[in-house]
């Protein structure tokens, strides 16, 4: 790979995005905005937050890491659960999709990798934080989990589901030659009702309340997905979706279960088995 030739701070339009909060009455409008969007549907999209210059490198590095991908496939319900044979057979927990994807994982990203980059630029970090309002929040310290791309090729998917994890932020990087749409039911559940027959009435296609958003190159989007469900839609065509994927944590230090971890990345490191029992993680979903 060529040696990097632009920094976090020319990768991102700061122009259109003034995240630094030095930049005054322009920051606090942004952040105003951003909270509003989170706050009124869960998920906020700062469109062409990158530059095209930014983009073609993000691409050259999907394409070299490629070949680190390890793909992973599951049959999965929208909550990640067990089948339960006391509910009816249309019951949403009842209702399985294959699940499939690719997650190259973060030590194939070095120290010329730009996605690395931008993930460790402590200002892009104060920003997401600041978006997201939460008091506890560091860079993820798993080196497998931290920055991520998550790659899918046409006939694998991302059904319907609700996030474990309370936010994701990713960046959309490539996009498959057709399909890919992400959609949502914003706020479809709360903490104490689960809302089946509308969610039931999502998985039929016979529900009217679903948002698509078309995520392009360049987007970064915020996301809060355990009360909205959400999929992605079917890819279609030769060229691999690249979704990056960074990982906050709300303790410092903190990397993920073993077990998990050779589930999501087909291999552990000595650091999982090491600090083993730190937990409050916010991984994947
Ligand atoms: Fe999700």
């Amino acid at each position: 790979m060529q040696p990097l030739s632009i920094d976090a701070q020319t990768a991102i339009d700061l122009e259109r995005y003034p995240i630094l909060p030095e930049l005054g009455d322009d920051h606090r409008a942004l952040m105003s905005r951003i909270h509003a969007e989170i706050d009124r549907d869960g998920c906020c999209v700062l469109k062409q937050f990158l530059t095209s210059e930014a983009i073609a490198r993000l691409v050259v590095e999907g394409d070299a890491t490629a070949q680190y991908g390890f793909h992973n496939s599951a049959l999965t319900n929208a909550y990640f659960g067990d089948d339960d044979d006391s509910l009816p057979v249309a019951h949403p927990r009842r209702r399985f999709y294959p699940r499939s994807n690719a997650f190259i994982p973060g030590d194939a990203f070095g120290e010329d990798s730009l996605l690395r980059t931008i993930y460790s630029w402590e200002p892009f970090t104060g920003f997401i934080k600041a978006a997201l309002r939460e008091d506890n929040f560091y860079p993820y310290a798993d080196p497998l989990a931290d920055v991520v791309i998550n790659m899918a090729h046409e006939g694998n998917g991302f059904p319907w589901h609700f996030d474990t994890n309370n936010y994701t932020v990713t960046l959309a990087i490539q996009n498959a030659e057709v399909g890919g749409e992400f959609e949502y039911c914003p706020k479809i559940r709360t903490s104490t009702d689960e809302n089946y027959d509308v969610v039931q009435n999502v998985l039929d296609d016979l529900h009217d309340g679903v948002t698509t958003l078309t995520l392009e190159p360049g987007d970064l989007q915020i996301f809060k997905g355990r009360y909205s469900l959400h999929r992605v839609k079917p890819l279609y065509g030769k060229r691999p979706r690249y979704v990056g994927i960074f990982s906050y944590a709300e303790i410092p230090d903190m990397v993920g279960h073993p077990r998990r971890v050779k589930t999501l990345y087909g291999k552990v490191l000595p650091i999982h088995y090491e600090r083993q029992g730190l937990r409050a993680d916010n991984l994947l979903d």
